[in-house]
């Protein structure tokens, strides 16, 4: 008998609304490709999230879908929302199936790199020589915060008034296991982490810095760690940014710090994250841009945000590193060879599809790894 080294991998596909199954066409490119030129075998569960399963469903994430990716080595999801569900039962929306499934999954700790291609410089809003060779990671809180926390509701008075309220609420064991994957991956990169909170005016602020402090000198005292408040780290940001190596906070803060982070690069649809639980579980693996509503359906989307996001799950779920690096090195070579999808489009460079840009890519995957028979 011969024998095999096929690896078998199990994918959960979840293309999401919007854009996202015209960029999940691309990923499957490059799926097949690692087919064919490595001893990897892929079986892909595709199934709805967002407002697609709500109109299959009646629900934004069903519970065998959740099976499903529970069942999986990693789920490559593309995105949700879109102004067709704008009316939905706000525990219906589609936003609130992904917010389901990381809860579910315990994804608690969400990677979101920002890095500015040398070939992308000038699709930044700043000036070169603030964003060039711009390489930053936000580790953020993904499970607990104001997202989840208990009260919430709104409620009526009864005197003509309303009362909103969510309720921001950390616990010693959240910020812990949170700044440990900060810490752990610092070390890998510039040995740098800038934690951000605002424990100038709330408890759960005050408490995550003195966690984050604890944790640093019990464990990491070898990596550098300096404390911000969030509204200067958003300052910060803007002026300057290579300051930063990599930035742990918690929910909210981390949504609204990554989408800056993500703009310093100008260009979202180039961004890839993963949102990663305890060790051995299945991550998801998501383009930081939305759905794109307003441009699905036209191929005009980027697909490689997706196609990063791909490469993140070879690399930090599936233990599969080169084959990551092949499609890393591949999305350089292809942004230097002047096909852009509109968004980061530039002078002298030619214009191409969603589909063309997954064409160039494989094309630059087999000029650079194709296996020779
Ligand atoms: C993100 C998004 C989500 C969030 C939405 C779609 C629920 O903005 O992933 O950053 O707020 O976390
Ligand atoms: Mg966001």
């Amino acid at each position: 008998m011969t024998q095999n080294y096929t690896q078998d991998i199990n994918l959960a596909i979840l293309p999401g609304d919007g854009i996202g199954s015209e960029v999940m066409a691309e990923v499957r490119k490059v799926i097949s490709w690692l087919e064919s030129n490595h001893a990897l075998s892929f079986t892909l569960h595709e199934d709805d999230i967002g407002g697609t399963a709500y109109d299959r469903y009646g629900e934004p994430l069903a519970d065998s879908t959740l099976e499903k990716c529970k069942a999986s080595d990693a789920v490559i999801m593309g995105s949700v929302g879109g102004p067709q569900w704008d009316n939905v039962d706000y525990n219906k929306r589609p936003e609130a199936g992904l917010l389901r499934l990381r809860k579910e999954m315990e994804l608690f700790a969400n990677l979101r790199p920002a890095i500015v291609f040398d070939a992308l410089i000038d699709a930044s809003t700043l000036k070169p020589e603030i964003v060039k060779g711009l390489d930053i990671l936000i580790v953020r809180e993904l499970t607990g915060g104001v997202y989840f926390g208990e009260p919430r509701g709104i409620e009526d008075l009864g005197n003509g008034q309303r009362r909103g309220v969510n309720t921001q609420v950390y616990e010693t064991y959240e910020i812990d296991r949170i700044g440990r994957v900060a810490f752990d991956l610092a070390k890998k990169r510039r040995n740098k982490v800038t934690s951000c909170e605002k424990a100038n005016v709330m408890e759960s602020g005050k408490l995550w810095r003195e966690e984050i402090t604890k944790l640093h000198a019990a464990e990491f005292n070898d990596v550098e760690l300096e404390h911000m408040y969030a509204d200067n780290c958003a300052m910060q940001l803007l002026r300057n940014p290579s300051q930063f190596d990599v930035i742990v906070t918690d929910n909210l803060f981390g949504d609204i710090l990554s989408d800056e982070a993500a703009m310093l690069t100008g260009s979202l649809g180039m961004l890839p994250s993963a949102s990663l639980g305890e060790t051995g579980k299945p991550g998801v693996y998501e383009p930081v841009h939305g759905s794109a509503p307003d441009i699905a359906g036209q191929g005009k989307a980027n697909p490689l945000a997706t196609i990063l996001s791909f490469a993140m799950a070879l690399r930090y779920s599936l233990n599969l590193r080169s084959e990551a690096d092949e499609i890393e090195f591949a999305v350089q070579d292809v942004l230097k060879s002047g096909g852009r999808t509109p968004d980061i489009i530039a002078e002298g460079c030619q214009q191409i599809s969603t589909s063309q840009m997954g064409d160039a890519l494989i094309n630059a995957l087999d000029q650079r790894f194709k296996k020779v028979a």
